[in-house]
Parts: structure tokens; C-alpha cells; sequence
């Protein structure tokens, strides 16, 4: 089968191309993606087609999707604190976006698997976080988010389109990006260890995140594909490891093997307290899914950093300078 990535290009698109080239029903895959935020270096090697473009283009999707079995949908305009910069832009992409995919697809009735995310529970309160909760998004992300899979489950119900909207909560894993205003924990936190620095903790780090490892996730989207897995609600991707942001400083200090220190900065607007899947749904779908285990996950992620050339440089750096200090 010939499957469309849009974002392929990005952090889970990336490691998505991958896993769905090494099934053996999947012969094609196709990535499209602006690189506002991804990388074409993420997909070196990967035996995958990047077509440079955006999902704003109707033309260019319309003739990318016109041969395909399957899209997974994940270009997006991702993170919080860039959404509260520019919200339109935002909804540009996530919402709107999503409906031009979706409007290619209906042409030829295939299937459309997509990125959402737990940002639509916001000032939801209940743990764990099940489906059928009211969602009440706390930033134009999550209301952006809860946009897409509306229109990715309205499209079902309306076309009979074969949809599967799928919640991510807090993924991680190699080839996320660290070093800017937007990055996500986990990176951030591995960039400021491998660097010296301290971690830099919004709040009081008792805040709460259900982590997955990309892994985990690319597994599970793969599987959808392969497998033809719809649903008619949204479905939560994640396995409801509930941790604190301090805890998992003190977790990634363990893998990484160097002292950390914390700085703590004020909360961030528009991000949630608590978050943690309820994962009932996903088992139904998914039975043979087990998720890679936090320590797992870390220990890869930390390798991948590691082997980056700038901490390569980084130790050389401050190598040289205490061999020049000792003179
Ligand atoms: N990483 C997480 O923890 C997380 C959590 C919840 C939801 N999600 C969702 O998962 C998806 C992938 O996120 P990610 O973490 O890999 O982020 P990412 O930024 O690495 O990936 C998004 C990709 O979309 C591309 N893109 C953006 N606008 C585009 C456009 N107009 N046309 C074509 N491509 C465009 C970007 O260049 C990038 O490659 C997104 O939909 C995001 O909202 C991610």
C-alpha cells in the first residue's frame, strides 16, 4: 500500500516514515511537509519521499493523496506557547488544514488516521482523562486540536470516511527538537543536562504528564494503517503513566548520569496541572500494544542526543578548556 505522512517531516512523522516502510503491506511512503518546524534531514536514509509543501496548498495535496491508500495526518502548527503568539496561524493549519486533507481525501473514500491531542481536556479536572469527558481547551492549541478531529470524525459520520482520531498526550523520543522557546520537556530537559545547565521547570514541577515514547506511538499508527483500525470517537494514545515534571528531572538525571540543577520559572499560561490518559479504548483497538517503559524510552532518547554533533562539540569544548586551564 502507498500511505501519505503530512509532517512527515517532523519529530513523530520522522520516526513514522520508518516504522511504516519496514511493514511489509506498505511499499510507498510519501511525506508532506512545509519544514516550518520539521526537518528534510530527519528523513536522511529513510527510504522516503519528502514533498516540500504545505497542506494549505489544495492543488499539491489533491495530486499527492490521488494515489494513496492511507493518510496519517500530522502536520500541524504544534506547541502552547507558539498558538498564544499567533493563534490565526494556528488555526490556519490545524483547523483549516485538516479540512483540506480531509476534502482530498473524500475524493477517493480512503483512510485518514490523525494527530489530536489531550490540550482538548484543559480546565477538565477529572484524572484519568477518558473520552467522553467534556473538552474545554485552555489555549488556541487545544482549540485548534479539538478543530481537527472534530472535522476528522464529522468527516466519518458525513462521507462514511474511514477515520481514527487519535489524542496524543506528551510524546518523546529522537529526533525531537531541544535549543528553542517551543521545545517540548523532555528535550529541553536532556539539552540543559547534556549542556551543564539547569532544567528549567515552569511552576512548581508538581504539574503532571502522561509520557509516551515515540515508539510507542508510531507503532500504534502504523498498526492503524496496516490494520484499517477506525473509530467513531476519539481515541487517547497513551497508557496513563502519570508523573511529575520534578520526578522526571530526577529520572532523566539517573540515564544521563550527571548532576542536575533546577531553575524554577513562572508557569507558563495556558498549560494544564494534571494530565493522564485513560487507556481503555486504546487496549480495545490495540490489544498486542505494550508501551516502552519510561527508563527504556529515556535511555534511548538520551543515546540519540548524545551522538548529536553539538554535544559532541560541547564536551570537546569544555575538554579543551580544562586541559588549556591546567597548563
Ligand atoms: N509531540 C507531542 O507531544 C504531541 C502531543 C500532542 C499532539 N501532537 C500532534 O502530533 C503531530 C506531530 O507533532 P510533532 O511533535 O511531531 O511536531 P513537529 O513540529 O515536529 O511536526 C509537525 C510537522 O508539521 C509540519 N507542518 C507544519 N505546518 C505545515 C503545513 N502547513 N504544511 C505541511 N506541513 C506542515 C512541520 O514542518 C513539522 O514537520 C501534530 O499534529 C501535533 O499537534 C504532538
Amino acid at each position: 500500500m502507498r500511505v501519505i505522512v503530512t509532517g512527515g517531516a517532523g519529530f513523530i512523522g520522522a520516526n513514522l516514515c520508518r516504522e511504516l516502510i519496514s511493514r511489509p503491506q506498505v511499499d510507498h511512503v510519501v511525506a508532506i511537509d512545509d519544514l516550518s518546524t520539521g526537518s528534510a534531514a530527519n528523513l536522511d536514509g529513510a527510504g522516503v519521499k519528502l514533498i516540500e509543501g504545505s497542506i494549505l496548498d489544495r492543488t499539491l495535496l489533491e495530486e499527492v493523496v490521488d494515489d494513496a491508500d492511507a493518510v496519517v495526518h500530522l502536520a500541524a502548527r504544534p506547541s502552547v506557547p507558539r498558538s498564544l503568539t499567533n493563534p490565526a496561524a494556528s488555526h490556519e493549519v490545524n483547523a483549516s488544514g485538516t479540512v483540506y486533507v480531509l476534502e482530498a481525501c473524500r475524493r477517493r473514500s480512503i483512510q485518514v488516521v490523525a494527530a489530536s491531542s489531550s490540550s482538548v481536556y484543559g480546565s477538565v479536572a477529572e484524572l484519568p482523562k477518558h473520552e467522553d469527558l467534556a473538552t474545554r481547551p485552555l489555549s488556541p492549541y487545544g482549540a485548534s486540536k479539538l478543530a481537527t478531529e472534530a472535522y476528522v470524525l464529522a468527516y466519518g459520520a458525513s462521507f462514511g470516511l474511514p477515520v481514527l482520531a487519535l489524542r496524543f498526550f506528551n510524546v518523546y523520543g529522537p529526533l525531537q527538537s531541544a535549543g528553542h522557546a517551543y521545545a517540548a520537556v523532555v528535550p529541553s530537559f536532556i539539552d540543559a543536562a547534556l549542556r551543564g545547565e539547569p532544567l528549567c521547570v515552569h511552576g512548581d514541577g508538581g504539574q503532571t504528564r502522561d509520557f509516551t515514547y515515540v515508539g510507542t506511538v508510531t507503532r500504534v499508527l502504523a498498526d492503524a494503517v496496516v490494520g484499517g483500525v477506525t473509530c467513531q470517537t476519539p481515541v487517547n494514545l497513551a497508557f496513563g503513566t502519570r508523573m511529575t515534571v520534578l520526578e522526571l528531572a530526577h529520572r532523566l538525571a539517573a540515564v544521563v548520569h550527571v548532576p542536575i540543577e533546577i531553575r524554577h520559572e513562572p508557569p507558563r499560561a495556558g498549560d494544564v496541572r494534571d494530565s493522564q490518559a485513560a487507556c481503555g479504548r486504546l487496549r480495545q483497538l490495540f490489544p498486542g500494544v505494550a508501551p516502552v517503559s519510561m527508563e527504556a524510552g529515556l535511555e534511548q532518547t538520551v543515546e540519540w542526543f548524545r551522538g548529536l554533533p553539538q554535544y559532541a562539540e560541547e564536551r570537546m569544548l569544555s575538554h579543551g578548556s580544562t586541559s588549556q586551564a591546567g597548563r
